[in-house]
Protein backbone atom coordinates (compact mmCIF):
# COMPACT_ATOMS: atom_id res chain seq x y z
CA UNK A 1 0.00 0.00 0.00
CA UNK A 2 0.95 3.40 -1.11
CA UNK A 3 2.28 5.76 1.72
CA UNK A 4 2.21 9.59 1.95
CA UNK A 5 5.79 9.98 1.92
CA UNK A 6 5.81 7.85 -1.08
CA UNK A 7 4.63 10.70 -2.71
CA UNK A 8 6.63 13.41 -4.60
CA UNK A 9 6.17 16.98 -3.19
CA UNK A 10 8.31 19.62 -3.63
CA UNK A 11 8.68 20.24 0.78
CA UNK A 12 6.89 23.27 0.54
CA UNK A 13 4.60 22.78 3.52
CA UNK A 14 6.85 22.22 6.70
CA UNK A 15 5.58 22.59 10.10
CA UNK A 16 1.51 22.48 10.69
CA UNK A 17 -0.22 26.02 10.53
CA UNK A 18 -1.18 27.20 13.58
CA UNK A 19 -4.36 27.44 15.18
CA UNK A 20 -5.11 30.97 16.49
CA UNK A 21 -7.73 31.00 19.14
CA UNK A 22 -9.72 33.82 19.41
CA UNK A 23 -10.97 33.92 23.25
CA UNK A 24 -12.46 37.66 22.93
CA UNK A 25 -14.69 36.32 20.43
CA UNK A 26 -15.89 33.45 22.16
CA UNK A 27 -16.26 35.52 25.20
CA UNK A 28 -18.25 38.06 23.16
CA UNK A 29 -20.54 34.97 22.24
CA UNK A 30 -20.47 33.04 25.10
CA UNK A 31 -19.16 29.45 23.62
CA UNK A 32 -15.91 28.17 24.43
CA UNK A 33 -13.64 28.47 21.40
CA UNK A 34 -13.70 30.16 17.99
CA UNK A 35 -10.39 29.42 15.84
CA UNK A 36 -8.87 30.78 12.55
CA UNK A 37 -6.66 27.91 11.06
CA UNK A 38 -3.78 30.20 9.83
CA UNK A 39 -2.54 28.99 6.22
CA UNK A 40 -1.42 32.74 5.77
CA UNK A 41 1.22 31.50 7.80
CA UNK A 42 2.80 29.34 5.60
CA UNK A 43 6.22 29.85 4.68
CA UNK A 44 6.61 28.78 1.12
CA UNK A 45 6.34 32.32 -0.93
CA UNK A 46 3.62 34.53 0.54
CA UNK A 47 1.40 31.48 1.59
CA UNK A 48 -2.19 30.76 1.75
CA UNK A 49 -3.61 27.26 0.95
CA UNK A 50 -3.00 27.41 -2.64
CA UNK A 51 0.85 26.53 -1.62
CA UNK A 52 -0.89 23.12 -0.37
CA UNK A 53 -2.36 22.00 -3.91
CA UNK A 54 0.76 23.23 -5.66
CA UNK A 55 3.66 21.57 -3.48
CA UNK A 56 1.91 18.50 -4.76
CA UNK A 57 0.70 19.19 -8.23
CA UNK A 58 3.78 20.48 -9.46
CA UNK A 59 6.04 17.74 -8.18
CA UNK A 60 3.58 15.78 -10.57
CA UNK A 61 3.85 14.90 -14.47
CA UNK A 62 3.86 16.74 -16.61
CA UNK A 63 4.18 20.21 -14.44
CA UNK A 64 7.60 19.26 -12.96
CA UNK A 65 9.86 18.53 -16.62
CA UNK A 66 7.60 21.23 -18.33
CA UNK A 67 9.74 24.75 -19.31
CA UNK A 68 6.15 26.21 -17.73
CA UNK A 69 2.39 25.76 -17.60
CA UNK A 70 -0.67 27.51 -18.72
CA UNK A 71 -3.42 28.44 -16.28
CA UNK A 72 -6.37 30.80 -16.26
CA UNK A 73 -7.97 33.29 -13.52
CA UNK A 74 -9.16 36.44 -13.11
CA UNK A 75 -6.75 39.32 -13.21
CA UNK A 76 -6.32 39.41 -9.28
CA UNK A 77 -6.48 35.48 -8.68
CA UNK A 78 -4.54 34.10 -6.20
CA UNK A 79 -3.92 31.17 -8.11
CA UNK A 80 -2.19 33.23 -10.66
CA UNK A 81 0.20 34.57 -7.78
CA UNK A 82 1.11 31.94 -6.06
CA UNK A 83 1.93 30.39 -9.02
CA UNK A 84 4.10 33.32 -10.31
CA UNK A 85 5.95 32.41 -7.07
CA UNK A 86 5.71 28.94 -7.88
CA UNK A 87 6.91 29.60 -11.69
CA UNK A 88 10.23 31.83 -10.24
CA UNK A 89 10.93 29.37 -7.45
CA UNK A 90 11.57 26.40 -10.15
CA UNK A 91 12.64 28.49 -13.22
CA UNK A 92 9.76 28.22 -15.33
CA UNK A 93 7.34 30.58 -17.21
CA UNK A 94 3.53 31.08 -16.36
CA UNK A 95 1.05 31.50 -19.74
CA UNK A 96 -1.43 33.27 -17.38
CA UNK A 97 -4.89 33.83 -18.95
CA UNK A 98 -6.28 36.18 -17.17
CA UNK A 99 -10.40 37.71 -17.49
CA UNK A 100 -11.63 40.86 -16.23
CA UNK A 101 -13.01 41.20 -12.87
CA UNK A 102 -14.01 44.75 -11.08
CA UNK A 103 -10.98 46.51 -9.30
CA UNK A 104 -10.31 46.29 -5.68
CA UNK A 105 -6.58 47.55 -3.84
CA UNK A 106 -6.48 43.37 -3.17
CA UNK A 107 -7.25 42.65 -7.05
CA UNK A 108 -4.37 44.97 -8.09
CA UNK A 109 -2.12 43.57 -5.65
CA UNK A 110 -2.58 40.47 -7.05
CA UNK A 111 -2.25 41.52 -10.46
CA UNK A 112 0.59 43.40 -10.34
CA UNK A 113 2.51 40.47 -8.37
CA UNK A 114 1.60 38.54 -11.31
CA UNK A 115 2.68 40.81 -13.54
CA UNK A 116 6.15 41.09 -12.54
CA UNK A 117 6.33 37.29 -12.28
CA UNK A 118 7.74 35.22 -14.88
CA UNK A 119 4.59 35.25 -16.63
CA UNK A 120 3.18 36.02 -20.63
CA UNK A 121 -0.18 37.39 -19.66
CA UNK A 122 -3.46 37.36 -21.96
CA UNK A 123 -6.11 39.48 -21.60
CA UNK A 124 -9.63 39.09 -22.03
CA UNK A 125 -12.75 41.08 -21.61
CA UNK A 126 -14.32 38.32 -19.59
CA UNK A 127 -14.98 34.49 -18.67
CA UNK A 128 -17.31 33.80 -21.99
CA UNK A 129 -14.88 35.97 -24.24
CA UNK A 130 -11.88 33.66 -22.82
CA UNK A 131 -13.86 30.54 -23.27
CA UNK A 132 -14.92 31.63 -26.91
CA UNK A 133 -11.17 32.73 -27.80
CA UNK A 134 -9.13 29.89 -26.34
CA UNK A 135 -11.15 27.13 -25.05
CA UNK A 136 -8.30 25.18 -25.16
CA UNK A 137 -6.99 26.28 -21.94
CA UNK A 138 -10.08 24.98 -20.41
CA UNK A 139 -10.39 22.02 -21.62
CA UNK A 140 -7.27 20.75 -22.68
CA UNK A 141 -4.62 19.10 -20.71
CA UNK A 142 -2.05 20.71 -23.27
CA UNK A 143 -1.86 23.68 -24.83
CA UNK A 144 0.72 24.83 -27.55
CA UNK A 145 3.43 22.26 -26.30
CA UNK A 146 2.65 23.09 -22.47
CA UNK A 147 0.42 21.32 -19.78
CA UNK A 148 -2.53 23.27 -18.76
CA UNK A 149 -3.32 24.12 -14.75
CA UNK A 150 -7.02 23.41 -14.15
CA UNK A 151 -9.07 26.62 -12.68
CA UNK A 152 -8.00 27.23 -9.32
CA UNK A 153 -5.35 24.16 -9.11
CA UNK A 154 -8.06 22.06 -8.29
CA UNK A 155 -7.12 18.21 -9.39
CA UNK A 156 -7.29 14.97 -8.13
CA UNK A 157 -3.12 15.10 -7.50
CA UNK A 158 -3.58 18.68 -5.77
CA UNK A 159 -6.64 18.11 -3.59
CA UNK A 160 -3.86 15.47 -1.59
CA UNK A 161 -2.32 18.47 -0.41
CA UNK A 162 -5.47 19.88 1.45
CA UNK A 163 -6.32 16.02 2.22
CA UNK A 164 -3.00 16.45 4.06
CA UNK A 165 -4.24 19.86 5.64
CA UNK A 166 -7.80 17.99 6.85
CA UNK A 167 -5.04 15.09 8.26
CA UNK A 168 -2.95 17.57 9.92
CA UNK A 169 -5.71 19.57 11.31
CA UNK A 170 -7.10 16.13 12.53
CA UNK A 171 -3.54 15.10 14.76
CA UNK A 172 -4.30 19.12 16.00
CA UNK A 173 -7.22 18.64 17.75
CA UNK A 174 -6.05 14.80 18.80
CA UNK A 175 -2.84 16.71 20.29
CA UNK A 176 -5.43 19.08 22.42
CA UNK A 177 -4.74 22.36 20.33
CA UNK A 178 -8.13 23.02 19.34
CA UNK A 179 -11.60 21.19 20.37
CA UNK A 180 -13.39 19.69 17.21
CA UNK A 181 -14.92 22.23 15.35
CA UNK A 182 -18.59 21.91 14.72
CA UNK A 183 -18.44 23.86 11.72
CA UNK A 184 -15.47 24.15 9.84
CA UNK A 185 -16.12 27.37 7.91
CA UNK A 186 -13.94 28.30 4.78
CA UNK A 187 -13.95 30.31 1.25
CA UNK A 188 -15.05 28.03 -2.27
CA UNK A 189 -13.97 28.77 -5.71
CA UNK A 190 -13.14 25.92 -7.33
CA UNK A 191 -14.27 23.64 -4.35
CA UNK A 192 -10.68 21.74 -4.81
CA UNK A 193 -10.02 23.10 -0.88
CA UNK A 194 -13.65 22.19 0.73
CA UNK A 195 -13.24 18.69 -1.15
CA UNK A 196 -9.75 17.83 0.05
CA UNK A 197 -10.71 18.87 3.36
CA UNK A 198 -13.91 16.76 3.72
CA UNK A 199 -12.14 13.81 2.47
CA UNK A 200 -9.04 14.63 5.15
CA UNK A 201 -11.16 15.26 8.05
CA UNK A 202 -13.61 12.36 7.11
CA UNK A 203 -10.32 10.32 6.69
CA UNK A 204 -8.85 10.63 10.26
CA UNK A 205 -12.93 10.12 11.63
CA UNK A 206 -13.41 13.93 12.88
CA UNK A 207 -16.97 14.52 13.61
CA UNK A 208 -17.20 17.86 12.04
CA UNK A 209 -19.20 19.53 9.04
CA UNK A 210 -17.62 21.96 6.45
CA UNK A 211 -19.90 25.08 5.33
CA UNK A 212 -18.53 26.11 1.96
CA UNK A 213 -19.30 29.89 1.37
CA UNK A 214 -19.51 30.60 -2.16
CA UNK A 215 -17.18 33.19 -3.78
CA UNK A 216 -18.49 32.05 -7.31
CA UNK A 217 -21.95 31.64 -9.11
CA UNK A 218 -24.07 28.83 -8.49
CA UNK A 219 -23.32 27.09 -12.15
CA UNK A 220 -20.01 26.80 -10.33
CA UNK A 221 -21.03 25.18 -7.25
CA UNK A 222 -23.48 23.43 -6.41
CA UNK A 223 -24.20 19.26 -5.34
CA UNK A 224 -23.40 17.41 -8.92
CA UNK A 225 -20.33 19.42 -9.53
CA UNK A 226 -19.28 18.83 -5.87
CA UNK A 227 -20.56 15.07 -5.70
CA UNK A 228 -18.51 14.69 -9.38
CA UNK A 229 -15.28 16.10 -7.87
CA UNK A 230 -15.18 14.04 -4.53
CA UNK A 231 -15.68 10.72 -6.67
CA UNK A 232 -12.79 11.44 -8.83
CA UNK A 233 -10.64 12.85 -5.54
CA UNK A 234 -11.67 9.00 -4.47
CA UNK A 235 -11.13 7.42 -7.16
CA UNK A 236 -7.89 8.71 -7.29
CA UNK A 237 -6.67 7.88 -3.83
CA UNK A 238 -7.66 4.77 -4.64
CA UNK A 239 -5.75 4.10 -8.14
CA UNK A 240 -2.59 5.16 -6.43
CA UNK A 241 -3.32 2.85 -3.15
CA UNK A 242 -3.12 5.26 -0.62
CA UNK A 243 -6.12 4.20 1.27
CA UNK A 244 -8.37 0.64 0.89
CA UNK A 245 -10.58 0.84 3.22
CA UNK A 246 -14.00 3.02 2.26
CA UNK A 247 -13.78 6.97 3.02
CA UNK A 248 -16.89 8.91 4.51
CA UNK A 249 -16.07 12.17 3.70
CA UNK A 250 -17.37 15.18 6.30
CA UNK A 251 -20.64 16.24 5.47
CA UNK A 252 -20.63 19.81 3.07
CA UNK A 253 -22.88 22.61 3.14
CA UNK A 254 -23.23 25.42 0.83
CA UNK A 255 -23.93 29.25 1.35
CA UNK A 256 -24.57 31.12 -1.53
CA UNK A 257 -25.93 33.79 0.76
CA UNK A 258 -22.68 35.77 0.81
CA UNK A 259 -21.46 36.37 -2.80
CA UNK A 260 -23.02 39.98 -3.20
CA UNK A 261 -22.93 40.75 -7.11
CA UNK A 262 -21.32 37.67 -8.34
CA UNK A 263 -17.18 36.40 -8.56
CA UNK A 264 -14.85 38.72 -7.73
CA UNK A 265 -16.83 41.67 -6.01
CA UNK A 266 -16.76 42.18 -2.72
CA UNK A 267 -19.86 43.12 -0.21
CA UNK A 268 -20.09 45.99 2.09
CA UNK A 269 -20.41 43.23 4.51
CA UNK A 270 -17.23 41.24 3.43
CA UNK A 271 -15.02 44.48 3.81
CA UNK A 272 -16.40 44.96 7.23
CA UNK A 273 -15.00 41.87 8.03
CA UNK A 274 -12.23 42.21 7.01
CA UNK A 275 -11.30 44.47 9.67
CA UNK A 276 -12.92 42.47 12.60
CA UNK A 277 -9.78 40.49 12.86
CA UNK A 278 -7.27 42.72 12.78
CA UNK A 279 -7.72 42.98 16.32
CA UNK A 280 -6.19 39.15 16.45
CA UNK A 281 -3.54 40.37 13.44
CA UNK A 282 -4.95 38.43 10.93
CA UNK A 283 -5.81 39.70 7.63
CA UNK A 284 -8.36 38.52 5.34
CA UNK A 285 -9.66 39.59 1.88
CA UNK A 286 -12.52 40.50 0.99
CA UNK A 287 -13.20 38.01 -2.32
CA UNK A 288 -12.51 34.84 -0.53
CA UNK A 289 -12.30 34.96 3.17
CA UNK A 290 -14.03 38.00 4.34
CA UNK A 291 -17.12 36.31 3.27
CA UNK A 292 -16.27 33.04 4.62
CA UNK A 293 -16.01 34.80 7.94
CA UNK A 294 -19.10 36.63 7.53
CA UNK A 295 -21.29 33.65 7.73
CA UNK A 296 -19.03 32.04 10.42
CA UNK A 297 -20.15 35.44 12.49
CA UNK A 298 -24.01 35.32 11.59
CA UNK A 299 -24.03 31.51 12.52
CA UNK A 300 -22.25 32.60 15.90
CA UNK A 301 -24.84 35.54 16.82
CA UNK A 302 -27.89 32.87 15.75
CA UNK A 303 -26.22 30.48 18.16
CA UNK A 304 -25.98 27.59 14.96
CA UNK A 305 -22.11 27.40 16.10
CA UNK A 306 -20.40 26.95 19.25
CA UNK A 307 -16.85 26.34 18.13
CA UNK A 308 -16.66 27.07 14.94
CA UNK A 309 -13.20 27.11 12.96
CA UNK A 310 -12.35 29.55 9.99
CA UNK A 311 -9.91 28.12 7.49
CA UNK A 312 -7.80 30.95 6.05
CA UNK A 313 -7.00 29.89 3.29
CA UNK A 314 -5.26 33.54 2.15
CA UNK A 315 -1.66 34.43 1.20
CA UNK A 316 -0.09 37.24 3.42
CA UNK A 317 0.09 40.97 1.85
CA UNK A 318 2.31 40.98 -0.70
CA UNK A 319 5.42 43.46 -1.27
CA UNK A 320 4.61 46.26 -3.37
CA UNK A 321 5.29 46.22 -6.46
CA UNK A 322 7.51 48.40 -8.37
CA UNK A 323 6.31 51.98 -9.68
CA UNK A 324 6.12 50.68 -13.73
CA UNK A 325 4.84 47.49 -13.33
CA UNK A 326 1.54 48.44 -15.56
CA UNK A 327 3.94 48.27 -18.35
CA UNK A 328 4.22 44.63 -17.89
CA UNK A 329 0.47 44.41 -19.15
CA UNK A 330 -1.03 43.51 -21.84
CA UNK A 331 -1.95 46.79 -23.62
CA UNK A 332 -5.43 46.40 -23.92
CA UNK A 333 -5.95 45.50 -19.75
CA UNK A 334 -3.37 48.33 -18.95
CA UNK A 335 -5.75 50.76 -20.81
CA UNK A 336 -8.92 49.31 -18.70
CA UNK A 337 -6.97 49.68 -15.49
CA UNK A 338 -6.42 53.13 -16.03
CA UNK A 339 -9.96 53.87 -17.13
CA UNK A 340 -11.58 55.86 -14.85
CA UNK A 341 -14.89 54.85 -14.79
CA UNK A 342 -13.42 51.15 -13.90
CA UNK A 343 -12.13 52.77 -10.56
CA UNK A 344 -13.22 50.97 -7.48
CA UNK A 345 -16.20 53.41 -6.50
CA UNK A 346 -16.58 54.79 -9.89
C1 LIG B 1 -8.09 33.15 -0.73
C2 LIG B 1 -8.83 32.05 -1.40
N1 LIG B 1 -9.67 31.29 -0.69
C3 LIG B 1 -10.38 30.29 -1.23
C4 LIG B 1 -10.27 30.00 -2.58
C5 LIG B 1 -11.11 28.91 -3.16
O1 LIG B 1 -10.46 27.69 -3.14
P1 LIG B 1 -10.97 26.51 -4.09
O2 LIG B 1 -10.78 26.97 -5.51
O3 LIG B 1 -10.13 25.36 -3.73
O4 LIG B 1 -12.43 26.31 -3.79
C6 LIG B 1 -9.40 30.76 -3.38
C7 LIG B 1 -9.27 30.47 -4.83
O5 LIG B 1 -8.61 31.10 -5.59
C8 LIG B 1 -8.66 31.80 -2.78
O6 LIG B 1 -7.82 32.58 -3.51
Amino acid sequence: MMKWDDISTLDWMTPPTEVTSLDWLAAEHKCDFVGVKRDDMIGFGYGGSKIRKLDYLLASEPYRSADGWHAVGAIGSGNLVALGEAAEFLGKTLHAHCFWEPLSPGVLANLAFTAQSPSRMRYYRNRISMALANPWVLIRKRHLGLPVITPGASSPTSILGIIRAGLELAEQIRCGELPTPDMVYLAYGTGGTAIGLSIGLGLAGVKTTICAVSAVERVFSNRPLLWFQTRQALRYLQHIGLVEKRVQPVPIVFDHGELGGGYGYPTPRSLAMCNVLKRSNIELEAVYTGKAFSRLLRDLESGATKTPLLWNTARRALALPTEAWQTDLPSRLCERISDPSEQLGA
